[in-house]
């Protein structure tokens, strides 16, 4: 496993939709079996992850970027654009994974700095996510100089079984030329 200086960070395009997909599947998995809450409570058959990345594939409000060494997925990230018409500036960041094998090795900070630059880049100047409370991921955006608005308790239902709350945080960005 290489670390982030030789990962390649690649933004999902039609053309490489259905290979990330099948990449991405284990990558969801791994993730799911750490007991990250990332909207599953069992891990998906490696069937349903790739329908399940297709369909986001396929959104056409969503832009997804992959973390690979070669052929092998490591990490991904997904930013989807405000569809209301009130919020050209505005979107979500959902999906920031990077599977066991491949963590503390600054993946995730190089997907959202490469998230974030295609953001500024293409107009938007706000971002906004959700994030299990007390996760590793709510301090870490915290280092990424994402803003804390607040928490609500017993949002979701965890791996465990347990309620977990989710932590609302947002970013502004600066606009710039390219
Ligand atoms: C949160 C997450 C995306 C961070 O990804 P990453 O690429 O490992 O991030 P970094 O390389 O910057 O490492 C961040 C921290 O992970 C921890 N870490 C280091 N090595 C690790 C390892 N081998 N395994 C797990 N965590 C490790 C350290 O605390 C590290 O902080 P440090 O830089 O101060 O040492 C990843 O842990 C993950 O996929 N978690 C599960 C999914 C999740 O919670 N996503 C967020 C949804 S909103």
């Amino acid at each position: 496993m290489t670390g982030a200086a030789t990962t390649l960070i690649e933004q999902v395009t039609e053309t490489s939709a259905a290979a990330t997909a099948a990449a991405l599947a284990p990558v969801l998995i791994d993730t799911v079996e750490s007991g990250a809450s990332v909207g599953w409570i069992e891990p998906p058959t490696p069937d349903e992850a790739i329908l399940w990345w297709s369909a986001l594939f396929a959104d056409p409000d969503a832009t997804t970027w992959i973390a690979r060494d070669g052929d092998r997925a490591l990490g991904t990230i997904t930013l989807v654009r405000a569809a209301k018409r009130n919020g050209p500036h505005r979107a979500e960041v959902i999906k920031l994974m990077v599977h066991r094998e491949a963590r503390g090795r600054g993946i995730a900070p190089a997907l959202l700095a490469a998230l974030e630059q295609h953001a500024a880049a293409t107009g938007l100047t706000l971002l906004v996510l959700d994030t299990e409370t007390g996760s590793l991921a709510e301090s870490l955006y915290a280092r990424w100089g994402w803003q804390t608005v607040g928490g609500i308790p017993g949002y979701a239902v965890s791996p465990s079984g347990a309620l977990g709350g989710t932590t609302i945080m947002y970013k502004r960005l600066t606009l710039r030329d390219s």
